[in-house]
């Protein structure tokens, strides 16, 4: 399974890629506007800054909801790097340029997707990778990781190739459930993939094996 850090922030990203597990990086405007990064240019250079930090796919969302916006939006943003996969919406036009851009090598993450059937449909227009919202689903009492069950359970029967991105994973046991799923991917904040690493009996054993040590070599 491979592991995404969903950030903007390039002190978390290298934080995550010193660990050694990371795979990629993905973004939204949300998160953008979170580090302050506003205005065109600035947003272009942030995701090249990205690339740099992590040799992975960088999910880089577009903003605009019409067909020839994503369509200029996403041929820029996947021109940026060879590592940029253009984020798209799971909309009408969302949906066509996904086919568009499947058609025209270029990368893309279907986002804000919610149910299996939005899934099917973005299998089927040929996204890179499709991101249902685990966490969000749970906010409003849905099970976030039925989804990703369903949708790999479909993805089985038709053999796609569309990669399953859990997204808005909240908890180590979002990741732990993911992988026994079957999620390719996970993307969670770095606090999550810190979380990951912690046990009450690793401390207490390390503890205890360190003051062994000393009292062994007074
Ligand atoms: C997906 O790529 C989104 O950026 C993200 O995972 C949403 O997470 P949130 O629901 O915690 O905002």
């Amino acid at each position: 399974m491979k592991f995404f850090i969903d950030t903007a922030n390039l002190s978390e990203i290298e934080e995550a890629a010193a660990l050694g597990i990371l795979d990629g990086v993905t973004t939204n405007p949300s998160l953008m506007a979170k580090e302050g990064i506003t205005g065109e240019k600035n947003i272009l250079n942030h995701y090249k800054k990205i690339c740099e930090l992590v040799d992975g796919d960088v999910s880089a969302e577009v903003i605009a909801t019409d067909f020839d916006g994503i369509i200029k939006e996403g041929e820029t943003l996947a021109e940026l790097h060879e590592q940029i996969v253009v984020k798209v919406p799971m909309i009408k036009n969302g949906l066509k340029a996904i086919h568009y851009f499947s058609q025209n090598g270029i990368r893309t993450n279907c986002t804000l997707v919610f149910s299996a059937s939005q899934a099917l449909l973005a299998a089927k227009a040929g996204a890179t990778y499709v991101s249902p919202f685990v966490g969000r689903l749970d906010d409003i009492s849905a099970d976030g990781l039925q989804l990703i069950e369903d949708i790999r359970e479909i993805y089985g029967n038709y053999e796609f190739m569309t990669e399953i991105l859990a997204a808005s994973v909240r908890h180590p046991m979002h990741i732990h459930q993911c992988a026994l799923i079957g999620a390719d991917v996970v993307t969670t904040p770095l606090a999550v993939i810190s979380a990951l690493l912690n046990h009450p009996l690793t401390d207490i054993g390390l503890e205890k094996f360190l003051n062994d040590y000393k009292k062994g070599n007074l």
